[in-house]
């Protein structure tokens, strides 16, 4: 049986004039005279072969001549060291068979945008994506890791719903068996539940927003990882956000430099990164935007061009909490000591990128809750089993939901969320 190795394993000294089998995708190809070079890929890395007619028969090596970039193959070959190529190392082939040949590869150097994103089934073989897919891949694993480490048991709410959480406006409505439904916001009613029965729990799940900007920043289904924690009140909740966001950038400074340098993303500033985070009360916020140039007024939502300009002047994530009750859905609570503002915060991310997480303290009074929601001209009748929770054993309780995409978003350093998720839904696209 032979034994393939992948393309990292196969970069380090102790590998030198070793005879190793490899497989994987042709990257790059050129051929001079009787010698073929060619950069193999496959997940881990690319290394440069170079094959010889004279060495593997002109047979193979005409074959070898016809394919294109992206064929498949198998090889066998010794490892030499090599400065002048991409990663130091060579492979002088020895033998070697094309599993699936390519011709034609629809995409190389000059493709635009939007090409890329309609072929997005063949661009996820890049080295870019490549990489931004092992950081993801990352992300979701140290959420996961938090959570379990921290007391917070898994769970799942449903996406079919038939209610908003975030305001009727982004919703999906559905056809139900002649009935309508959504497709769900936020799971965080959901969780609210399961507090009563787990007290912390989280979830990773898709959440769905029928949202009409055109932003860096707003896809219309994304991946939401979001928490609830029972006797939690908005500053333990923020706390653990904060040691949540610290131990992702650990895991991904640990596992991830190589990919995140690949991407030109600067390791540096994300090694600065430490708590406690920046906190700043709403009202704080528009003083120092109108400081810095944002024109904003006392009650005026945060849109993407502010988030832009003021979180450039940020070297660390911001919570800015006390936020105007006007400006947030109802289930906020008020500030018993100042009820025209809620317990709530967003998490910013610096460096331009803007809001990455909201939460905060959950109205748990019965007579609270049903006033706002009468404010907010909102029908009960809707909302029976959110309502009965505050009946039945209320317990003070927060939490948040943290963009997942975003955060991939940030901490790779990209310019778009689209580059964050393998296959982006936006307003303008639904395929492939
Ligand atoms: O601020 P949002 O709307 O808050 C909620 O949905 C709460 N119910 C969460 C909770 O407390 N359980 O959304 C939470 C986060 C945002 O901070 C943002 O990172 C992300 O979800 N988000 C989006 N990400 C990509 N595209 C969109 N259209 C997004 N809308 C929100
Ligand atoms: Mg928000």
């Amino acid at each position: 049986m032979v034994e393939y190795i992948h393309v990292e394993d196969v970069l380090s000294e102790d590998m030198v004039d070793r005879e190793v089998y490899l497989r994987g995708w042709i990257y790059r190809k050129r051929r001079t005279g009787k010698l073929i070079f060619f950069v193999l890929r496959d997940s881990t890395d690319i290394v440069q072969c170079v094959v010889e007619k004279n060495v593997v028969g002109p047979e193979k090596f005409k074959n070898l001549d016809k394919v294109g970039v992206e064929s498949s193959l198998w090889i066998r070959g010794v490892v030499r060291r090599e400065e002048r190529a991409p990663t130091g190392y060579e492979i002088h082939v020895n033998d070697f068979g094309i599993v699936g040949p390519s011709h034609n590869f629809p995409i190389n150097k000059d493709k635009s945008d939007e090409f890329l994103l309609d072929n997005r089934h063949l661009w996820v073989r890049s080295r870019n994506m490549n990489a931004i897919l092992k950081i993801r891949d990352t992300v979701f694993e140290a959420i996961h890791g938090f959570f379990r480490e921290n007391g917070y048991y898994e769970t799942q709410g449903p996406m079919f719903v038939t209610g908003a959480v975030e305001g009727g406006s982004t919703l999906f409505e559905v056809p139900y068996f002649g009935k309508k439904a959504y497709l769900t916001q936020s799971s965080q009613f959901y969780l609210e539940t399961l507090i009563f029965s787990l007290e912390k729990v989280y979830t990773v799940a898709p959440s769905f927003r029928a949202e009409k900007s055109r932003t860096r920043r707003h896809l219309t289904e994304y991946w939401h990882a979001e928490a609830e924690a029972a006797w939690y009140h908005n500053d333990d909740m923020i706390a653990d956000e904060e040691e949540m966001i610290v131990y992702i950038i650990q895991r991904l400074l640990e596992k991830r430099k190589k990919e995140l340098r690949l991407l030109n993303r600067d390791v540096k500033f994300l090694e600065g990164i430490e708590r406690p985070f920046e906190r700043m009360k709403y009202a704080k916020l528009v003083e120092f935007a109108n400081e810095h140039g944002v024109e904003m007024n006392y009650g005026d939502d945060l849109g993407a061009d502010e988030e832009t300009m003021i979180t450039k002047h940020f070297d660390r994530p911001v919570f800015v909490t006390h936020y105007p009750i006007e400006i947030k859905p109802f289930y906020h609570r008020p500030d018993p000591d100042d009820p025209k503002v809620v317990l709530c915060h967003d998490m910013l991310a610096p460096e331009s990128y803007g809001e990455v997480i909201g939460g905060g303290e959950r109205i748990y009074e019965l007579d609270v809750l049903l006033r706002r929601m009468e404010e907010e001209g909102l029908n009960p009748e809707n909302y029976y089993w959110y309502i009965d929770l505050r009946k039945y054993g209320s317990v003070p309780h927060a939490g948040f939901g943290l963009g997942v995409d975003r955060l991939v978003w940030w901490l790779a350093g990209l310019d778009h969320i689209k580059h964050a998720i393998p296959y982006p839904r936006t307003i303008r696209r639904v395929k492939p």
